[in-house]
């Protein structure tokens, strides 16, 4: 017996990197897992991640297991196509019981997102993959999980959203990570009376293969200087994530609402 059999997850951007682990444990524990993605092969874009790929994509790879998932692309920024991939769910098993909205990310460089600066464009754009997609993905789930009166939803912040960098870089980013964060609060209180919890995680330097690419490109210093920043003293993997996903999806965190836990080892940013 697992402890998610005869569940229904929605993992997305479960393409590659941590909704892919995401994807993969809550499978391993026995839900029926939609696995979404703006583009379902989105590993193929970093060398680390395509590396790392079982199988051709994160459905095989949960099917492979012997788990049960289906793959759809959708752009969480489209109100109508995130309707579309509940509505799916629903055609296909019936309900829907867990959703990590993990979807999102940042854009552009930190000189461009100065908090006094910040680029328009930019703006819009990481407050629409991360803030809107998030809202718009909670949106579609309630109705259901209101009939079924249960349901656990985990929203996905950062390190970034709980406090600022030393330069004022990336303020785009982390207001959006702030805002998840801080809308999670309130939907808590919202859905708490229909028996529905809403958890928000705080990643803090998680080791998947874009940040490997991006954030320590060429640098073979950069990972000792990051982890003497952690208490623990090494950095995150996707599956220091995974189990804390695993916490709020199932009956341990029965009592748990409203929260935002930071997974960052300790981390002490910007001292
Ligand atoms: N890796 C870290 O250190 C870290 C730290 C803090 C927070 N986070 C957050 O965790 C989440 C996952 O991070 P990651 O490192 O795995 O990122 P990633 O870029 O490797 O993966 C993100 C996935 O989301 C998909 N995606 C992007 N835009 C989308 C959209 N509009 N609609 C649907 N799917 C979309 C991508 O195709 C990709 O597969 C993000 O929300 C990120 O902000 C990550």
């Amino acid at each position: 017996m697992g402890k998610l059999d005869g569940k229904v997850a929605i993992v997305t951007g479960a393409g590659r990197g941590l909704g892919r682990a995401y994807a993969r444990r809550l499978g391993a524990l026995g839900a029926r897992v939609a696995v979404s993605d703006i583009n379902l092969r989105s590993y193929a874009e970093y060398e680390t991640e395509a590396k790392d790929m079982t199988a051709e994509s994160t459905v095989a790879e949960i099917e492979a297991a012997g788990g049960t998932a289906i793959g759809v692309e959708c752009d969480v920024m489209d109100r109508g196509a995130v309707d579309a991939l509940v509505r799916r769910v629903i055609d296909e098993w019936g309900r829907v019981d867990i959703l990590v909205a993990n979807a999102g990310g940042g854009r552009g460089r930190p000189v461009d997102t100065r908090a006094s600066t910040l680029d328009p464009a930019l703006l819009q754009l990481v407050t629409s993959m991360n803030l809107f997609g998030t809202v718009y993905c909670c949106n579609a789930v309630a109705p259901h999980m209101k009939a079924q009166h249960a349901g656990k939803i985990v929203t996905v912040a950062s390190v970034a959203g709980l406090g600022p960098s030393r330069d004022g870089g990336y303020a785009h980013y982390g207001a959006a990570k702030a805002a998840i964060a801080h809308y999670t609060r309130y939907l808590a209180q919202d859905l708490g009376p229909h028996g529905i919890t809403a958890n928000c995680i705080a990643p803090g330097f998680i080791m998947t293969g874009r940040v490997v690419a991006t954030v320590f490109p060429n640098r073979s210093d950069a990972n000792a200087n990051f982890a003497e920043m952690v208490a623990l003293r090494r950095l995150g993997t996707v599956e220091d994530c995974a189990k804390v996903v695993e916490f709020l999806t199932t009956d341990l965190s029965d009592y748990v609402t409203g929260t935002v836990i930071a997974i960052d080892g300790g981390l002490v940013r910007w001292a």
